[in-house]
């Protein structure tokens, strides 16, 4: 591990929002008087009620309730686009570059406001009312973002869903979250390929009684099926329509969108987020943690499809009137300098991605880098795992030239914004650490019973109160919320990670400790793995568990035992690759399956993920107590027959 230790530029301490002084200060103040400091955050946005409460949140397991500046009304679009569109009305909003770099767009925040005003006034004709569900299910295209900004007009709760997920999950999501609208697109391009979304739509529809209206975006013009009644084509319904459209006022703590991600068990959990206290933290650490000003150039490289997109491509940035770059494309097409040529093309100041890019890049070496200027970056982000030091200090020293801090920013889709960072003006950097914790954060590490453990130390992450951009509840299952989250430790927030502080207070994230994985970036719930292969025929049991990739940070390993009669094979495996990939997405292919005689079991039939998670780390030298097994000789096979030896 690097021990290294990088300090603050000085020019950028002069510059930046924060400095350490500063920092010190204000998180002191953050802690000690949260409605103080909380009230005067808020009023970054324009309010058209103001709020006379700030927070209302307890953390008893009896009754969780979370609520911040609960009587102030304000509008989410109006924040991220009309008052911009007044202002600045010709300063670019978002620059648009496809995935053949032969496409571009450029919307100013005048051009925004018409496109979202448009697309409203599209979703009201179709019937959506305030409060009705919206499931977005398009391509990193700028109608993505229109049609978000256009549901948070009208006080419509939108739900994206990532494009690359299958029917399956489409409809599973649209179900739970009672939309009885869609958005879409033809189809969606990626590194060349075409990603037939139409009919994935249509696929999923079967499943989706309620839904009765489809908006289809032309993104490539491929003739697709179109249902009489229920399917039209955007740019047909928005001919019609006028180029303005009131914003609904909204209360604070209505409900600005719903997204789903997984967790330890069960299907994926529809996380809420509200209108004020969202709004307020996102745009907040967007600027102070990317330390972004009015001429930067800001790239995040997520899709809108997760809360990284949500919070970072769109209104974060939005909301402070930045320029934001939105990527269709992925890193390596149509070559492995796509992303410096991006940058340079565009003048980028301000990089943001997550360590798996970053690795894959690594492999294609640094000429690939070198060859680009890259003089226009000042500060770059990561997101999503664990970055391990190798890949920080390339990207630091290659990517950045030696010149731009890191910050490395810890959070989660229920966080709604980043909790632990470096402040680029303010924080030393340790390759590795996300170092310390954001204004009105009080993160602890809990040892299994609870206690708050001090000083340097390790154990689990939990968070001590509420901060503005936390997630509300569970859509339509409180309980899940609160079981979920606030049961294992009485009064806190458990965050599923696992973490290490050292003697100078820096956190160092050493990742999920539950039946979670980070697999390229992408959070996958082990068990909704497990029953897409348990739902394939041939398939008795499954359990799956994440080991260490090079590349991905976590790679997918499945053991499967098979029905009886049935012989486990090459094209066998092959054929289950397959299956999970077109019952959940791509981003759950398993990268290894290892048929097995049995999995371990306690007698009381529990399966001991501890031994599965150590032979797939190819590990099993220290596999501890396996006499309480049920039949100890299967533990012999699955080492015998592992997949990942080194
Ligand atoms: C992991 C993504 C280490 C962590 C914003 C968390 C990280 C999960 C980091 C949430 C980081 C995110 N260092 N681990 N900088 N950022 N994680 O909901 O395990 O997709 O719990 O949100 O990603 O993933 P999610």
């Amino acid at each position: 591990m690097s021990g290294e230790v990088f300090e603050v530029p000085a020019a950028l301490a002069a510059s930046a929002f924060i400095d350490n002084d500063k920092y010190l200060e204000l998180y002191k103040r953050s802690i000690e008087d949260p409605d103080g400091f909380w009230a005067s955050m808020a009023g970054r946005l324009d309010w058209i009620k103001p709020f006379t409460r700030v927070k209302n949140a307890s953390y008893d397991p009896h009754h969780v309730s979370i609520r911040w500046y609960e009587d102030g009304i304000l509008n989410a679009a109006y924040n991220c686009v009309d008052r911009h569109a007044d202002r600045t009305p010709d300063k670019v909003a978002i620059l648009w570059e496809g995935d053949d770099p032969a496409e571009q767009r450029a919307i100013t925040y005048r051009e925004l406001q018409e496109e979202v005003c448009r697309f409203a006034n599209v979703l009201k004709e179709a019937g959506v009312r305030r409060g009705d569900r919206v499931t977005i299910y398009l391509p990193m295209i700028p109608e993505a973002a229109f049609a978000m900004l256009a549901a948070a007009r009208i006080g419509a709760v939108h739900s994206v869903v990532f494009a690359g997920f299958s029917p399956d999950s489409l409809a599973g999501r649209i179900r739970d979250a009672g939309s009885s609208l869609v958005i879409t697109a033809d189809e969606g391009i990626r590194g060349g390929r075409k990603v037939s979304l139409k009919a994935n739509v249509d696929a999923a529809l079967e499943k989706c009684p309620g839904v009765s209206k489809v908006l289809v975006v032309r993104r490539t013009g491929k003739a697709v099926a179109m249902q009489d009644g229920r399917d039209v084509y955007y740019d047909d319904a928005a001919r019609g329509v006028a180029s303005d459209c009131p914003v609904s006022p909204m209360g604070a703590e209505d409900p600005l969108f719903i997204l789903y991600t997984s967790g330890s068990t069960g299907s994926p959990k529809g996380v809420l987020h509200t209108t004020g206290g969202y709004l307020v933290y996102a745009s907040l650490t967007h600027q102070w943690v990317f330390d972004c000003h009015e001429d930067d150039i800001y790239w995040c490289t997520a899709d809108v499809g997760w809360v990284t997109g949500h919070s970072y491509v769109l209104y974060g940035p939005l909301a402070n009137g930045a320029t934001t770059l939105m990527f269709e494309g992925v890193p390596s097409h149509p070559n492995p300098s796509r992303f410096w040529e991006v940058i340079d093309r565009h003048k980028v100041t301000i990089f943001y991605t997550a360590p798996t890019a970053i690795r894959s890049l690594m492999a294609h070496g640094e000429e690939a880098v070198k060859s680009t200027s890259r003089a226009s970056l000042r500060i770059l982000g990561t997101v999503g795992e664990p970055i391990n030091p190798e890949a920080w200090l390339w990207y630091h020293r290659v990517v950045g030239d030696g010149r731009c801090p890191i910050v490395d920013t810890w959070w989660q889709t229920e966080t709604g914004g980043i909790l632990i960072t470096p402040l680029p003006g303010a924080t030393r950097l340790k390759p590795g650490s996300a170092t310390r914790p954001f204004f009105g954060v009080e993160p602890a590490i809990v040892d299994a019973l609870g206690n708050v453990l001090e000083g340097a130390t390790e154990g689990n992450l939990v968070l001590l109160s509420s901060w503005p951009g936390q997630m509300r509840t569970v859509y339509g299952d409180h309980d899940r919320f609160v079981q979920t989250y606030f049961s294992t430790y009485k009064g806190m927030y458990f965050t599923g990670d696992g973490a290490r502080r050292d003697e100078d207070g820096y956190y160092w994230i050493t990742g999920r400790v539950d039946d979670v994985i980070n697999v390229a970036g992408h959070r996958m719930g082990t068990a909704e793995v497990e029953s897409a292969l348990v739902a394939h025929p041939k398939v008795a049991e499954a359990a799956v568990v994440g080991y260490p990739h090079d590349i991905k940070g976590q790679g997918i390993y499945a053991y499967v035992t098979l029905m009886e009669g049935e012989t486990p094979t090459d094209t066998l495996a092959t054929e289950l690759t397959q299956w999970v990939r077109k019952e959940i997405g791509p981003i759950a292919s398993p990268d290894k399956i290892q048929f097995a005689v049995g999995l371990p079991k306690t007698r009381s039939g529990k399966i001991m993920r501890r031994i599965l998670r150590k032979i797939a780390e190819d590990d099993f030298g220290s596999l501890g107590d396996t006499s309480t097994l049920a039949d100890p000789s299967v533990v012999t096979d699955l080492i015998d027959h592992r997949q990942n030896r080194h």
